[in-house]
């Protein structure tokens, strides 16, 4: 993700950010092997080489990125005043501070990603960013298609229209059922309400994939670090949404679609959920 150049030198804590800018200014600054003069150059702290009177520029820390499967039944910030669990419990070994990416409720699971990168934190929360998430839920009765289509328009929450979603149905257990929702925004309890205001409410839920990050088979309670190849996904992600904001070409929420899939998953047909039957029936 590129910033831009004052911002990075002085995110080292080498100067401060009016200092970083007289540094480049007087021709001090390198990247890739040329002088840079020009202040709003932007760099990429993970690929572009800058040197400060010849040596590089070490990062203050180097950016961390993992994901957790939270538990259900844990804050999902780092310390909390009631003494319950929090999801800096199960990050044993890890010694960055790292910042939980957004929120999951105290009730729900799923994946979590944590990192040190605030930058790329916040750009990933951006309402504007309108980055997806996948939620796994449990919900009271079965929806019949009209009410899928309603949620996928949008429904009438306290706080406005929802924006479009996307709806799977996955399976029916007894008088309950299992869906997959996919929301751009966040707001809070968002899915929960969705659900409550169409008369099916949640009884279970587990987050997913979060943009191009999926929680796949990490146990409730385990992290792990993410590879490289998954941390410059989300890395290329923000940068992309973020030029599309610049350009004005801002990101409108799909459109809805017709409802798709006429009837429900037989018992262990649907690939993705048979992995989790046990856990999540
Ligand atoms: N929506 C909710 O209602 N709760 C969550 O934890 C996440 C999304």
């Amino acid at each position: 993700m590129e910033v831009r150049l004052q911002k990075l030198i002085a995110g080292t804590g080498l100067s401060s950010r009016r200092k970083a800018e007289l540094l480049i200014a007087s021709g001090r600054v390198s990247v890739n092997g040329k002088v840079v003069t020009e202040l709003g150059t932007k760099v990429d702290p993970d690929r572009d080489h800058v040197k400060v009177d010849g040596k590089h520029l070490m990062s203050a820390q180097p950016f961390v990125y993992l994901m957790l499967n939270k538990p259900k039944n844990v804050m999902s910030t780092l310390d909390d005043p009631g003494g319950r669990t929090t999801v800096k419990d199960f990050l044993r070994g890890v010694s960055v501070r790292v910042f939980p990416v957004g929120r999951l409720d105290f009730d729900s699971e799923g994946l979590m990603l944590l990192t040190n990168n605030g930058e790329l934190a916040q750009a990933l929360l951006h309402p504007r960013y309108h980055v997806p998430k996948t939620y796994l839920i449990k919900v009271k009765g079965a929806l019949n298609n009209e009410e899928i289509a309603h949620l996928e328009r949008g429904v009438r929450l306290e706080d406005g229209m929802t924006s479009p979603a996307h709806v799977k149905k996955v399976r029916k257990v007894e008088a309950n059922s299992w869906l997959e929702i996919t929301i751009r925004e966040g707001r809070k309890h968002q899915v929960k309400r969705m659900l409550e205001a169409i008369r099916h409410p949640v009884l279970k839920l587990v987050r997913v994939r979060m943009g191009p990050i999926s929680l796949g088979n990490l146990e409730p309670g385990e992290f792990r670090f993410l590879t490289d190849r998954e941390a410059n996904s989300l890395r290329e992600l923000v940068d992309e949404r973020r030029a599309l904001v610049e350009r004005g070409e801002e990101l409108v929420p799909t459109p809805k679609r017709p409802v798709r899939g006429e009837g429900w998953a037989k018992p262990g047909r649907s690939k993705k959920f048979s992995g989790k039957k046990e856990k999540v029936a």
